[in-house]
């Protein structure tokens, strides 16, 4: 922990107003620890490319050699971020949403740099069933982590505590990236209709590579997003003004990129100008107006535009629109997200939400960690829509932008790259030495 004016000022203040909290010792770390030599390892960001070519021929020393990256990869990813958590100021990091999530972290790491090489297909189903537990374990990191960042407000400055809530979600999208995608390349090893000793890619029809989808169609995606989008309004709302949606331009554009994150990122703007529509027109005569999104593929990027008009940002909104940790709905988010962390885990397990089924190569369906995010009612408004987007977007080097149009109506600009060769961007180094 640092030791400047700044840091000071905070924990003065933070012994006044939490002094249950604050004992004045250091963050439960010493140096020497096992984080102190996982953090001097520098992580090996992975692109969309590298993801698909351990899986095209997928042969069992392929397997084992991508099982070993994740052995690896995760407890290092994991030791910056604890490192990056223990740098925070006590009163921060004990506050119980954050040290739920630092225990978290800190037994997944303990777990994961543990396990031996793997050597074998026995090794591997041992170490996936261990990727498969920790995967659900840490469905509540996303809720808790919001309401730690929320709760802890006025202790620290936002944009401080909103670039580490970037790097931590971040860091998270990553890891899972490598788990899920392991976990889906085992899976189709296993299939029967793997054949391990061809050197053919495993199912010549088969458009996925683990969890990248090597032909998503931005066109199809929006639709299908739409249709959600308008059905989950249909079912909740007692209003029929429920606006139509309309595709022009580039109609044929595909890129490779996992499907749950584009659907995740076009999803929420979707919800959010449907029901911005929604709202405006409630007591209108007036059929809504349709909600147009135009597609523009470009040789590194496809661009979309999604345009509504359903009023435009409440101008109140515009400083905090991307943080995490300000704004003047606290709250109603903070009431709304003390709602979420049950969901997260009883909906991964009983149902897969119809967004996301895709069929895997047995024919059954598998889940995708946005699912819980994805489902939930439209009153429970948690203020991450936007935020999280542009984490999402911005992870494969892409970007999102919103241009409002006081009184009329949103443009929302989400850029892909396109090409599959860009690194994931995470951030290496623990982060936030300046907290
Ligand atoms: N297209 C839009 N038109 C008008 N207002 C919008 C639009 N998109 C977002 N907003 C405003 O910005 C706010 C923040 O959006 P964001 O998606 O981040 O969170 P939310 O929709 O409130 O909650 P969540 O998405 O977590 O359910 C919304 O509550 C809404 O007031
Ligand atoms: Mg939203």
């Amino acid at each position: 922990m640092q030791s400047g004016p700044r840091c000071q000022q905070i924990l003065r203040f933070a012994r006044l107003v939490r002094p249950r909290y604050y004992s004045g010792q250091p963050p439960p770390w010493r140096p020497g620890s096992a984080v102190d030599q996982w953090v001097e390892r520098p992580i090996r960001p992975i692109s969309l490319r590298q993801l698909t070519f351990f899986g095209r021929t997928l042969t069992e020393p392929r397997l084992i050699s991508s099982a070993n990256y994740v052995r690896t990869e995760l407890p290092t990813r994991l030791a910056h971020r604890l490192r990056d958590i223990q740098q925070l100021p006590y009163v921060v990091v004990s506050n119980p949403h954050l040290s739920l999530v630092y225990e978290l972290y800190y037994k997944a790491f303990e777990r994961f740099r543990v396990v031996p090489e793997i050597r074998s297909l026995e090794d591997n189903d041992r170490f996936c069933d261990i990727l498969r537990e920790a995967l659900k374990e840490h469905l509540v990191v996303i809720p808790n982590l919001a309401m730690g960042v929320l709760k802890c407000r006025e202790l620290v400055p936002a944009d401080e505590m909103d670039r580490f809530m970037n790097t931590l979600l971040r860091a998270r999208i990553s890891r899972r990236v490598i788990a899920e995608q392991h976990l889906a390349l085992t899976e189709t090893f296993n299939s029967p209709w793997h054949f391990p000793d061809s050197q053919e890619r495993t199912d010549m029809n088969s458009d996925f590579v683990g969890e990248v989808f090597l032909k998503c169609n931005a066109k199809e995606v929006v639709e299908h997003c739409g249709k959600v989008a308008q059905e989950l309004m249909r079912k909740t709302s007692q209003s029929a003004q429920i606006p139509a949606i309309t595709v022009q331009g580039h109609l044929t554009a595909t890129f490779p990129y996992i499907l749950s994150h584009l659907e995740y990122i076009v999803g929420e703007l979707m919800r959010n100008s449907v029901q911005a529509v929604m709202e405006k027109y409630k007591d209108s005569t007036q059929p809504p107006p349709p909600i147009q999104v135009l597609i523009c593929e470009t040789p590194q990027h496809v661009i979309m535009r999604i345009s509504d008009q359903g009023g435009g940002l409440p101008r109140e909104l515009l400083p905090s629109l991307w943080s995490f940790s300000k704004g003047p709905r606290t709250q109603s988010r903070l009431e709304n997200l003390e709602q979420v962390p049950a969901m997260a885990a009883t909906m991964q397990e009983l149902k897969v939400s119809e967004r996301t089924e895709r069929k895997t190569d047995q024919g059954g369906y598998r889940e995708s960690s946005l699912d819980t995010l994805t489902s939930r009612h439209p009153n429970l408004r948690l203020g991450m829509g936007l935020p999280m987007s542009r984490v999402y977007a911005e992870y494969w080097a892409g970007s999102l932008e919103m241009h409002s149009l006081e009184g009329y109506g949103v443009d929302a600009f989400l850029q892909i790259s396109k090409l599959g060769n860009k690194n994931e961007q995470v951030t290496s180094r623990a982060a936030i030495d300046a907290v």
